[in-house]
Formats: C-alpha cells, sequence, structure tokens
C-alpha cells in the first residue's frame, strides 16, 4: 500500500512539473489562456527532473573520448550509465542485449537494423510488416531488404484491430527460409492500438524469422519487458523509440539489440572511438558495446538526459502509468462517442483492442485541418492533423467516407479537395494531461459540432493548402523570437 501510495505521489509531483505547461497563448476570442497540449504522440513536453539534471550536469560536460580530466571521467560515467539504465528500463539483460544511441529518433535507428538484419542473414531476403505501420518502419525495410511483404490487421466490423497473427503464420509459414525478420510497431501512432508484440515474437521465431519492434510510441506509455520471458521465444530481438517522444526534446534515438546479431557483421557506421586501431592498410575494431556502434562524437547531454526521464518514469512504475493513461483514455473515448458526428477510428472498444496515448477522429462534414485550427484558434488545444505518416493506414480507414465526401467535387478542384479530406484529428496524451484537459476537448468538440456553419464561415483556405481564420493571425499574436531573447539576454 505504501508502495502504491509512493509511486502515486511522485507521479503526481513528475506530472505537474513539465515544462511548457503553463504556457498561455492569445486565441481568436482575443482571450489569453493556458494552453493544452495534446499532441504528445508526435513530440512529448520536457520532464522537468530531466531538464534540471541536464542543466546540473552541464558544468561537468566534456566529450567522453577524453579520458583522464575529472570532467571527462565524468561525462564518460554519465554516458555509459544511461546505456545502462536503458537496458535495464526495458528489462534487456546486458551480457546479451547492447544499447546504442543513434540519430535523432526511431527513424535512424530502424534504417540502421533494417540493413543490419539484411547483411547479417542474406539469404533471407524478406521482411514482414504491418499495415499500420509509420513510414518510419516500413520504407526502411523497403529500401534495404529485397521483398516486403504487407500484413493485414484483424478486422472487427470494418474497423481495424491489431495485427492479424493468422495472417503472420501465414506469410511465416509460406515463406519460411525467406523470412529475415517481422518488424511491428508496439502501438500505433494513429490509433493507439497495442499489437501483442510477444505473441509476434513467439510465431516468427518458431519460422526462424527475428522481431523488430517499433517502440516509438509503446516506451513512455507502458510496461516493455525484452527479455527474460519463460519461453525464451517470447523475447524481442531488437526495439528501437525515440527520446523527443520520451520526454526529453533534443535527446537522440534508441536502439537496443542481441549482441550476436550486431557482432555478426561490421558496424554500419565507421570512424573515430569505435576502433582499437587503425594502421594505412586496416583497422580493427572495437568488439565492446556501445564504442563498436556509436562511431563519432554522441549526443552526451541528451542520452544522460533521456537516461534521467527513464530513470523516474521507472520509479513511479510503467504499470501504474499504462493504468493512468488508460483510464484518461477510456473517459476520452467514452465522452467523444457521446458527441454526434464524430467518427473515432480504430476498433473503439477497448477490452477488445488496448489501446494508448492516441485518439484519430473526423467530425462528419468538416475537413480535418477545419477542425485542428478552431481547435487551436479558439480553444487553445494544441492536435495534430493529416495522415501521421501512416498514409496506407490512414486512407484504408478513411476511405468511404473520403469518396463519399468527394463525390460531388469538380474534376480541376478534385486534388486540392483530395488533400483537404484526406487526414484526421489526432488527439494524445503524455504523463502530465488530467481530466481536465479532457473536459476542455469534450466540450471543445461539442461546440464545433454544434457550431460547424459558423466556423467554416470564418476561415479559408490559403495558397498553400491550410485553413486560415479569416481575420485572426496566430503567428502575429502568438510570436517567440530567439533573437529578442539574445537581445534581452545581454541587455538585462
Ligand atoms: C510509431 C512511430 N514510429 C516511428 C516514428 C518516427 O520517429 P522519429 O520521427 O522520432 O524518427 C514515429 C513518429 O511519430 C512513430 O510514431
Amino acid at each position: 500500500m505504501q508502495k502504491v501510495n509512493n509511486s502515486l505521489n511522485l507521479l503526481s509531483k513528475v506530472a505537474a512539473d513539465f515544462i511548457g505547461l503553463d504556457t498561455v497563448y492569445k486565441t481568436a476570442d482575443g482571450e489569453k489562456s493556458r494552453r493544452i497540449y495534446l499532441d504528445s504522440t508526435a513530440s512529448t513536453l520536457m520532464m522537468g527532473v530531466a531538464h534540471d539534471a541536464l542543466e546540473a550536469f552541464y558544468d561537468h560536460y566534456a566529450n567522453t573520448h577524453s579520458v583522464l580530466h575529472f570532467s571527462a571521467r565524468i561525462s564518460t560515467d554519465l554516458y555509459y550509465w544511461a546505456h545502462d539504465r536503458i537496458l535495464s528500463f526495458l528489462k534487456a539483460d546486458p551480457d546479451s542485449y547492447a544499447c546504442f544511441f543513434t540519430g535523432s529518433g526511431t527513424t535512424a535507428g530502424i534504417n540502421r537494423l533494417a540493413r543490419v538484419f539484411r547483411d547479417n542473414r542474406p539469404d533471407r531476403d524478406t521482411a514482414l510488416v504491418s499495415l499500420m505501420e509509420h513510414h518510419s518502419n516500413d520504407l526502411p525495410h523497403r529500401k534495404h531488404m529485397n521483398k516486403v511483404i504487407h500484413l493485414p490487421l484483424d478486422n472487427h466490423q470494418g474497423q481495424p484491430g491489431c495485427i492479424n497473427l493468422e495472417a503472420l503464420e501465414f506469410e511465416l509459414s509460406k515463406n519460411s527460409e525467406k523470412v529475415n525478420y517481422v518488424a511491428v510497431t508496439g502501438v500505433s501512432n494513429v490509433t493507439g492500438i497495442i499489437n501483442p508484440i510477444h505473441d509476434v515474437a513467439e510465431m516468427a521465431h518458431e519460422y526462424g524469422a527475428l522481431v523488430l519492434v517499433d517502440g516509438a510510441q509503446a516506451v513512455a506509455h507502458m510496461p516493455v519487458q525484452m527479455a527474460g520471458h519463460k519461453n525464451p521465444n517470447r523475447n524481442i530481438d531488437a526495439f528501437v523509440f525515440s527520446g523527443h517522444k520520451t520526454y526529453v526534446p533534443g535527446s537522440p534515438g534508441v536502439v537496443v539489440c542481441r549482441k550476436d546479431i550486431l557482432l555478426n557483421i561490421e558496424p554500419e557506421e565507421v570512424g573515430g572511438g569505435m576502433v582499437e586501431n587503425v594502421y594505412i592498410d586496416r583497422y580493427e575494431i572495437k568488439k565492446s558495446f556501445p564504442d563498436r556502434e556509436e562511431a563519432g562524437t554522441p549526443n552526451i547531454p541528451g542520452a544522460i538526459s533521456l537516461a534521467v526521464a527513464i530513470d523516474v518514469l521507472d520509479r513511479i512504475g510503467m504499470q501504474k502509468i499504462y493504468e493512468e493513461e488508460e483510464e484518461l483514455i477510456l473517459i476520452a473515448m467514452k465522452k467523444m462517442k457521446e458527441i454526434q458526428d464524430i467518427l473515432i477510428y480504430g476498433e473503439p472498444d477497448c477490452n477488445v483492442c488496448p489501446r494508448v496515448a492516441s485518439i484519430s477522429f473526423n467530425i462528419k462534414g468538416m475537413d480535418h485541418g477545419l477542425v485542428a485550427a478552431i481547435l487551436n484558434d479558439y480553444h487553445n488545444i494544441a492536435v495534430r492533423n493529416e495522415c501521421f505518416c501512416a498514409h496506407p493506414y490512414v486512407k484504408e480507414m478513411i476511405l468511404d467516407h473520403l469518396l463519399e465526401a468527394t463525390e460531388y467535387v469538380e474534376e480541376e478542384n478534385f486534388e486540392e479537395e483530395f488533400k483537404l479530406k484526406s487526414g484526421m484529428v489526432r488527439a494524445s496524451f503524455g504523463l502530465y494531461n488530467s481530466l481536465s484537459d479532457v473536459n476542455a476537448l469534450a466540450d471543445a468538440l461539442m461546440d464545433i459540432v454544434t457550431n460547424k456553419e459558423k466556423y467554416s464561415a470564418i476561415y479559408h483556405v490559403d495558397v498553400n493548402g491550410e485553413y486560415r481564420h479569416n481575420s485572426f493571425c496566430a503567428e502575429k499574436e502568438n510570436h517567440f523570437s530567439v533573437t529578442n531573447f539574445i537581445d534581452q539576454y545581454f541587455n538585462k
């Protein structure tokens, strides 16, 4: 009981301590109000303690490739600690798994692993991916593998659910000698639907395929256990995620992968820091991780502050975080379902298809861009719209409505109209969102549905195809200038 209370206390302290929770903007009605941030699936806000720890660390910052001076030792120790902390967070045994940082997000890590998996077993030239993948877990496989097979999703009376395991088994058995790996997202960035990654792993491993999990939307919202399952076939071979979606903007992308796979081939990237010796006619690559996989000077502050955030998430407990966020999602879905004309995408029953973080929707008769603009301009609610870098998945879900909506459009306007109608609005949640944010979203949606005509009349589409208010200029009213900041900094 004490532990639960401690965890809840810590959760509420951390939730109230994010940077940007008090940001105020002027809205189209001339009022100033607090921004409600519902765009965490794109990027999360910065956790206060990670920010402060980083500021404190800057007193000691030095390059980890320097060795002997005090600051270099502190930097190096903390940088290695960051890798270990992430491995233990994901329950990836450090004897078998390596963690390394790459690029600024998940995209770099998946590109890297697609090439690693290809070169590790060149005779297996096929990758299986689900139809709900973000482009970053689809295009790298298309580019680097010879063949990609897209797996369908479960169908719940026309609404998609998670990856279809029967289709997965069918393709694995049909192409058993050729499938190198299955690449699947832990959580959809569109619908928030959770995939059964350990069932996928068990099935894939039975057919000799590896499993790469895109963890971009899972890692900050639910517990992940890469290894240590009673049935080792349920372990995950590689997991990739983005620091900027894990409460630390500016931090790197992360790859956690089985060491034996990485050791099988020469590292993808070469340069300083990853070599033992270099001669004019050859070089010897380090066997030790993470050095072997991290050529060049890494993003040391980003990696350390990310590990601070991960440490805090672990102290709260990911199960607790999952339960709290699930409750918020359930309330949001319930309220949204009660509003006439709102279409929620993906199987909406969370008992059938559990989901975290994201809800994507449309309002009948209104374009996604118009709804997102009104939410911002009148309600100070930040959401994302369009296709969320998951075009095939989004188009599949909206196809019927899209065809209906564009049926009477003149041929010369078709392209523009198609773009305006082809997408959704996404509200997404993080640790810092509360019931009052959900209530504000529901009230705002009710206002928009009730006043469709009024709002439609005060917006137009500009030359870039964006919805713009006829008189309110968001950029002019709410401006942040770094050059002003520099001026003020030196005049203070
Ligand atoms: C599921 C998923 N995978 C991959 C990515 C790409 O991440 P990044 O932009 O950090 O490379 C995203 C980004 O939204 C995502 O949601």
